[in-house]
């Protein structure tokens, strides 16, 4: 099946760090738990909104692009900083991509967004001709987590990836699912009931069910195994989530990238961002076969197998 190129990436470098140490001052936590359990040592927080933190990625991901040749901005988030506009319209308004032939718009599938959005991008982009996609995962999740909650606090925060993308003749597969229900994640609009909340045993288990069956349904398609895959990048919640699903596969565990320890759970864009490291420290080479794994709230779930 064709796919899409990547052209570039970019991250929102987020200076304020809250550790594991800072989380043992503000509830009755402790960081030999938080490690054990997760395997997050700290958090990067904002105050920026997750427009300001998509613009600070997509700005690095657009450097070196003809700007002229975007023609669409998907964001995916949980965290919108309005109702309306959506962040996308904001982003372009932020980058000065106002006066060119241009779809813009959001899309909420929690932590599986990314991997969503790059489906409906890879759609999308077949009926546009030439034209580039910008596509972005932003959260600023600080925003609607209770920090007396230590059920949650200790997992999330904030961050941005961006990543620009053409049609080609890649390889592309992809699988995505969903199960209404709120009862297991949730973060409502109701000013009475507004932080995340979460069942974190029925999540662990909903997690380690759909990842394997996400990886599955992409290789099937591809005709691949995993031993043809490069790097598997699941959504970065939990260590012991992604360990559960490396040890069923008796495969390294170095197959599986893993940066939550420094940027815990930044939903939307734990993808996008692990993306952008490792594209950074060089690991990310052309040719190479990754599957991306969302998983979250909606609930929903999916995988991209995709040819970098
Ligand atoms: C949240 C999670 C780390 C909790 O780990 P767990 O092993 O399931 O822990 P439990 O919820 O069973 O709690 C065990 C005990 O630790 C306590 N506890 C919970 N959070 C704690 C914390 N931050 N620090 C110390 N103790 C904590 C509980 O109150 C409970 O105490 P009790 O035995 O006295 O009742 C784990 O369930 C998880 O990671 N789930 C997936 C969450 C996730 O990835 N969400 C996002 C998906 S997109």
């Amino acid at each position: 099946m064709k796919g899409l190129e990547v052209l570039s990436t970019g991250y929102a470098k987020i200076n304020h760090i809250l550790d594991n140490q800072q989380l043992e001052k503000m509830v009755d936590t402790s960081d030999e738990w938080i490690v054990s359990r997760t395997g997050i040592k700290k958090r990067h927080i904002s105050c920026k909104n997750s427009v300001d933190l998509a613009i600070e990625a997509a700005k690095e991901a657009i450097k070196n692009i003809d700007q002229s040749k975007i023609g669409l901005i998907v964001c995916a988030t949980m965290t919108p900083a309005n109702r309306m506009p959506s962040n996308a319209c904001l982003i372009q308004a932020g980058l000065n991509l106002n006066e060119q032939d241009m779809m813009c718009f959001d899309i909420s599938a929690a932590c599986s967004g990314f991997v969503y959005a790059m489906t409906i991008v890879n759609s999308l982009l077949k009926t546009m001709d030439d034209r580039y996609a910008l596509i972005i995962g932003s959260e600023q999740l600080s925003s609607i987590i209770d920090y007396q909650d230590r059920n949650t606090c200790i997992l999330f925060g904030d961050g941005a990836g961006a990543m620009v993308v053409k049609n080609s003749q890649h390889a592309f597969y992809s699988y995505q699912n969903s199960a209404g229900n709120q009862e297991v994640l949730s973060a409502k609009n109701d000013p009475q009931d507004y932080f995340l909340k979460m069942k974190g045993q029925e999540v662990f288990k909903f997690a380690i069910k759909v990842i394997p069956e996400s990886i599955d349904q992409v290789l099937n398609q591809a005709g691949l195994t995993l031993d043809d895959i490069d790097y598997v990048i699941c959504h970065q919640a939990n260590y012991r989530i992604i360990k559960h699903v490396y040890k069923k596969y008796r495969c390294p565990s170095d197959k599986f990238y893993m940066n939550l320890d420094e940027y815990g759970n930044t939903s939307a864009a734990s993808i996008p961002l692990a993306l952008a490291t490792m594209n950074e420290k060089g690991l990310i080479k052309k040719g190479m076969k990754l599957i991306l794994v969302g998983f979250g709230g909606g609930l929903t779930w999916g995988a991209t197998l995709i040819e970098w």
